[in-house]
């Protein structure tokens, strides 16, 4: 575990960071993201210390980071950074082994290690580890960092911007290297980036911050679809939840009203009030709201000369979303299952509203078009 307790950083009279308390969890990927300037370099640096704060400590696992020795921490702190750092006299295998080496590890374990780690990060280790970095391509190389980042086995790793520099296609799939690694291996990774796709992406917790202050702290999800304020919100682009429609729920693009009945009601009763609501089903509820089932007008048309309650004919295996439901998870169910509309429900059966592919499509195109109007 991480902490930062109350940090100020200011050269001469210049503050640059103030007032910045921050826990990262073991295990935890945390992206810190903002404006540049903003502090983001500063703040990763003091964790390896190769900046001090001018006041507060930072604690890793409740030790004071100011006690220990620091070339002894920065063995237990990976850190790779945009320029790779790798250094070009030395062998793929030679960068990668360096700290073993150093400390004194045996050849053979070192020839095993750097293998592993270049199996680890994607690369065969037969065909790489006696090449120089110049004849490794740009990802290639950055991969080489993250091994290296890795040999010690260390319980935390610094990136800084690692994947900035590298073409869109080649950062993709380092990203998603990175998150499948941190799967196998979690570890606590702090993160600059100033790619907001990134750090959705990456992130199990995002730190946004501004002119040396964090603006806000939290998850992914909860920065998208609660920006703590106006520039959390800008800073993440308005829309952007629309990127990510795997945070839009239920709740959020259901219809709350969706017109309901008692299933004591008979057919034409029914009729006549998916007419009145201009309606082509109706939800059937009890008196605690909970769904019951689901009449349509074409399958009640043809009881409409019998005097039967809906209850006794209406669709009883119903197929339902949970308001926290995605709506990519949504679709999938309406398209496997062939149907227009799902009733939404809590967790106590109780009918909480519709979601209909004209509700869906409803909403999406409301945002749609607003954002064509501000454009113009
Ligand atoms: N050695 C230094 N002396 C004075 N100012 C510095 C020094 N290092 C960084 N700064 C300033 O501190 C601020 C934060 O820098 P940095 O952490 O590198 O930002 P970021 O990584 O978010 O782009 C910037 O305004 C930068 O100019
Ligand atoms: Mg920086």
């Amino acid at each position: 575990m991480i902490v930062f307790n109350n940090i100020k950083k200011s050269y001469n009279k210049n503050t640059i960071i103030e007032k910045f308390n921050l826990t990262i969890n073991n295990g935890e990927f945390v992206v810190f993201i903002g404006p540049s300037g903003c502090g983001k370099t500063t703040m990763l640096k003091m964790i390896n210390k190769l900046i001090t704060p001018t006041s507060g400590n930072i604690e890793i696992d409740g030790g004071d980071i100011a006690n220990i020795d620091s070339v002894k921490l920065r063995r237990n702190i990976g850190y790779v950074i945009q320029q790779t750092g790798i250094f070009p006299h030395m062998t793929i295998k030679e960068n990668i082994g360096i700290i073993l080496k150093l400390t004194k590890t045996e050849e053979n374990k070192i020839d095993e290690k750097v293998r592993e780690l270049l199996t680890l990060v994607g690369l065969e280790p037969e065909k790489y580890m006696n090449r120089y970095p110049k004849e490794l391509s740009g990802g290639q190389q950055q991969r080489v960092g993250v091994a290296r980042a890795l040999a010690t086995d260390p319980d935390i790793i610094l990136m800084d911007e690692p994947f900035s520099a590298l073409d869109p296609i080649t950062r993709n799939s380092l990203q998603e290297e990175l998150f499948n690694l941190q799967q196998e291996v979690k570890k606590i990774i702090v993160f600059v980036t100033h790619d907001m796709d990134e750090a959705i992406k990456l992130a199990d917790k995002i730190c946004i911050m501004n002119k040396g202050e964090i603006y806000q702290y939290d998850t992914p999800e909860n920065i998208l679809r609660n920006p703590a304020n106006e520039f959390v919100e800008s800073f993440i682009g308005k829309d952007r939840i629309w990127n990510n429609p795997e945070y839009i729920k239920a709740k959020d693009v259901m219809i709350k009203n969706p017109i309901t009945t008692n299933g004591r009601r008979n057919v034409l009763q029914s009729i006549e009030i998916m007419r009145n609501n201009k309606v082509d089903s109706l939800m059937v509820v009890d008196k605690q709201n909970l769904l019951k089932g689901i009449v349509t007008i074409k399958s009640i048309k043809a009881y409409i000369n019998d005097n039967s309650n809906i209850e006794d004919i209406m669709e009883k295996n119903l197929i339902t979303v949970d308001e926290n439901s995605n709506i990519v998870d949504i679709l999938k169910i309406m398209n496997n299952n062939n149907i227009g509309y799902v009733p939404v429900i809590n967790s106590s059966c109780e009918l909480k509203g519709l979601v209909t592919r004209s509700s869906l499509i409803s909403v999406m195109s409301e945002k749609y078009i607003y954002e064509e109007e501000r454009k113009e």
